[in-house]
């Protein structure tokens, strides 16, 4: 743990991040139909790939949500107790957590902020960049997966606001995000507040834009995944030999992210001591990003464990900011 007089930076806090990154793989690239988690889709560079993408102007997520943040931001805090911790969920560089640190501090002039997030260079950088900016702050970052982060969160005293933001929740199946709202919602006590940014449905043309850029953003932060295993793991995959694709399941209210092998060939990991296999258009499933309806919003919000205490929308309704109180179990 690195303490310095406003900023406690905890590392890892489950096994070591490489060993973990092994079991994935051997896991993923061995099963019968080839998958790889994507948060492993964020090392140094994959999350400075994504920031890439945010600037995207078919990448409509970020500035869309900035957009209703700028709005809003102050309506949501004062519908919290002043002294009110900030925690985030997978909070990235943090950029438009900004506009909610300044409305807390228009308020306070002292707010700790709590980000949780596995990708530890996004951490250290958003830190010592927030640190710099608002005198008033102090931060407790924790490098690690949301369960093990939301952990220590739990242990917080004091009311709490937790921010989940970027639709992160699409990347979880619809079962397993309401079982995630459960676990937060377990640390919660009924003045907390869960303010979370969900992409909605619409038009299959918009969301292949969004994932699928001309400018390749997209393909480079998908390809990196496989530059990390062999940046980390020793591998020899040629990314000239895999080609980046997305597609929308509009029944599923689904994008899925993969990365198709152009042709036969046989792949050595020297970390993992074996040699994947792929035939000619195998893929590997990368990503997948739910989108919601608002019914299915509500939905979610009530099989978490919450209430929709309010809602944010932008004038095309491409995306919501749902701020969640716990119910009454
Ligand atoms: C889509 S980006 C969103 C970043 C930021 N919240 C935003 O809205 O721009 C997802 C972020 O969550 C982090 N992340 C992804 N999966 C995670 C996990 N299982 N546990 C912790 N952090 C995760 C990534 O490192 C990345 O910074």
């Amino acid at each position: 743990m690195l303490a310095r007089a406003r900023l406690t930076f905890v590392p890892a806090l489950s096994a070591p991040a490489r060993a973990d990154f092994a079991t994935a793989v051997r896991k993923g690239l061995f099963a019968l139909r080839k998958r790889l988690p994507c948060r492993y889709l964020y090392d140094a560079e994959g999350s400075r790939l994504f920031e890439s993408i945010c600037a995207l102007d078919e990448y409509y997520l970020t500035r869309t949500e900035r957009a209703i943040l700028c709005e809003s931001s102050d309506l949501v805090v004062s519908r919290l107790p002043r002294a009110a911790t900030l925690v985030e969920l997978g909070s990235g560089s943090a950029e438009k957590t900004r506009l909610l640190i300044e409305a807390l501090l228009r308020r306070t002039h002292k707010l700790r902020y709590v980000p949780i997030d596995i990708s530890p260079s996004a951490l250290a950088q958003s830190a010592r960049s927030l640190l710099a900016d608002y005198p008033g702050l102090s931060i407790t970052a924790f490098a690690a997966e949301y369960g093990a982060g939301l952990a220590r969160v739990h242990q917080l005293h004091g009311p709490k606001l937790v921010l989940w933001l970027g639709s992160n929740v699409g990347n979880f199946t619809r079962a397993q995000a309401a079982r995630f709202l459960r676990t937060v919602r377990a640390g919660m006590a009924p003045l907390d507040r869960l303010l979370m940014g969900v992409d909605l449905r619409k038009s299959g043309a918009i969301l292949a834009r969004a994932y699928d850029d001309p400018a390749g953003v997209t393909a480079r932060f998908n390809c990196n995944l496989l530059a990390r295993i062999n940046r980390e793991l020793g591998g020899a995959f040629d990314l000239a030999q895999f080609r980046h694709r997305a597609t929308y399941d509009a029944a599923r209210g689904r994008v899925r992210m993969e990365l198709v092998s152009q042709c036969v060939q046989r792949v050595p990991i020297a970390a993992l001591g074996a040699t994947v296999a792929f035939e000619r258009d195998e893929a590997i499933h990368t990503e997948d990003s739910f989108k919601y309806s608002l019914r299915e919003m509500d939905v979610l919000a009530a099989a978490g464990g919450f209430a929709v205490e309010w809602r944010g929308l932008d004038a095309n309704r491409w995306f919501s900011l749902n701020l969640l109180a716990p119910r009454a179990d």
